[in-house]
């Protein structure tokens, strides 16, 4: 009873009945509410919220609003392929347009609805996580979710629209143009900043899936992580740790996380290393297409970090040497702290962010000037102009080399179409891997790390 009185002061219109419920919802964050509920309150069957009962009834987030699905069909073309955006482990992701048309009241704006592949590796637990987490974490460099559907067997999850897609895409299209030094390191501050604030709640959240394609970018190229489907509650009181099954994505995930199960914020800290190593490299974090040594990322790039002298060696050689040498020097410095083997000799997100700070304002070695960065004017398509963080000075020869890409990509050669009309996915790229067998004999190999044998016992207590 107890339970049911907080949760009711913290969500008090999941206990309206349905027919009174106000589409347009009290916003609640949290500092207007008492302690966040975690997943484990739902997950308990005795829990009035419990993942048993009615969620329409019982769910969360007076922030969210609950959409049928025929609303979500109206604004997505019936989820037409014109309006498919992209397909990760949860399901495919379309674009809609929501107004006071679909629910009278709704602010005009794009939105992006993932909706839950019935046959696919996730499934309701990751929905219902992404929800108790979003529906009540609110940051600028989080994607905001704007809603879910809840009706029959399907799940849907309606979220801002991000103009710019993932960082993985941007970072690593065939034919894209390169992304700028300063915007690299803007695009680091501003997840950097995301998971500081997940890892400074009163009760840290341990986000576990940090790599590129979980980074949305905004017009501007405000980062935006997306995608909480994994994230867990990090220890409490004068727990050192969370034991949990080994999740998240191949290349990404801390070899103390993969051999032991445990779990704390500093297994985010290493996946922001390998982030961050992407970013300065431009190489995907695993690739089967490089040569057999340079497969793993980390394992050929870490030791290389140490030295200065070879920092050139591994810099993009799409950045074409415009960089500040000192800011690539302390951005690799501070990689390969991220990276350490020992959990408790990386760095917080907090000193992430600071260092990041400071590196965004070393511009003055950095050759021909820097880059003129046009802020989008508001209403603008960034579809329609994908050069406009570029100088002024490139950005000629940039539409240009635009054009060519789009004449490549229609001919077919930047991306292959599946049955459905849908992109495939990209060949090399890691996805999230749910299964915590699958992750740990893959990696476990590569890791030269001392055998664990706790892993084992521990691997089914998420
Ligand atoms: N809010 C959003 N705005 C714009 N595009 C989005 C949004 N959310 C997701 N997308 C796009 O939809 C596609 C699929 O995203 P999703 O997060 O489901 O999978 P993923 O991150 O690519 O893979 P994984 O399952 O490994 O996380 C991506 O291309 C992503 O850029
Ligand atoms: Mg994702």
């Amino acid at each position: 009873m107890a339970l049911h009185n907080k949760l009711r002061a913290i969500f008090p219109s999941c206990f309206a009945s349905k027919s009174k419920r106000n589409p347009k919802r009290r916003v609640c964050n949290q500092h207007s509410c008492a302690r966040r509920l975690s997943v484990s309150d739902i997950s308990d069957p005795g829990s009035p919220l419990s993942v048993n009962n009615d969620l329409s009834n019982s769910l969360i987030g007076s922030n969210l609003h609950i959409f049928t699905l025929a609303e979500l069909k109206l604004i997505t073309h019936d989820f037409s392929s014109s309006s498919f955006l992209g397909e990760g482990g949860f399901g495919p992701v379309y674009k809609g347009f929501l107004d006071d048309r679909t629910r009278p009241g709704l602010k005009a704006q794009p939105v992006a609805v993932k909706m839950l592949d019935l046959d696919g590796t996730q499934g309701y637990r990751e929905w219902l996580t992404e929800i108790v987490f979003l529906g009540q974490l609110r940051h600028p460099n989080l994607v905001k979710l704007i809603g879910y559907c809840c009706e029959d067997e399907h799940r849907l999850l309606v979220y801002e629209y991000i103009a710019r897609g993932n960082l993985e895409n941007q970072l690593f299209r065939r034919y894209s143009i390169s992304l700028p030094w300063l915007t690299r390191i803007k695009i680091a501050l501003g997840a950097a900043r995301g998971l500081a604030f997940l890892h400074g709640e009163e009760k840290p959240v341990i986000y576990r899936d940090f790599k590129t394609s979980n980074i949305l970018l905004d017009s501007d190229y405000t980062a935006k992580l997306s995608d909480f489907g994994l994230a867990k509650d990090g220890p409490e009181g004068d727990d050192t740790h969370v034991t949990t099954r080994v999740m998240g994505t191949h290349g990404y995930a801390a070899p103390e996380y993969i051999m032991t199960g445990h779990l704390t914020t500093m297994s985010d800290v290493y996946s922001f290393g390998v982030v961050l190593l992407e970013l300065l490299t431009g190489k995907r974090a695993t690739d089967k297409s490089r040569p057999s040594r340079e497969q793993n990322l980390v394992e050929w790039a870490r030791p290389l970090l140490k030295d200065f002298h070879k920092i050139d060696k591994i810099m993009d050689q799409k950045l074409d040497g415009q960089y500040s040498t000192e800011g690539a020097r302390k951005a690799a410095s501070l990689a390969y702290q991220c990276l350490s083997h020992h959990a408790k000799c990386r760095p917080t997100m907090d000193k992430v962010v600071k260092t990041l700070d400071n590196i965004l304002d070393l511009k003055k070695d950095i050759p021909f000037g820097p880059f003129v960065y046009i802020v989008p004017k508001e209403g603008k398509n960034v579809d329609d102009d994908h050069g406009d963080h570029l100088s002024l000075k490139t950005k000629g020869h940039v539409k240009e080399k635009f054009k060519k890409v789009e004449e490549l990509e229609k001919k077919g050669n930047g991306c292959k179409c599946s049955r459905n009309g849908h992109r495939n996915k990209h060949k090399n790229r890691s996805r999230a891997v749910y299964s915590d067998t699958a992750l740990y004999t893959t990696l476990k190999k590569g890791l030269n790390l001392p055998e664990a044998k706790e892993f084992n016992q521990n691997m089914h207590k998420d």
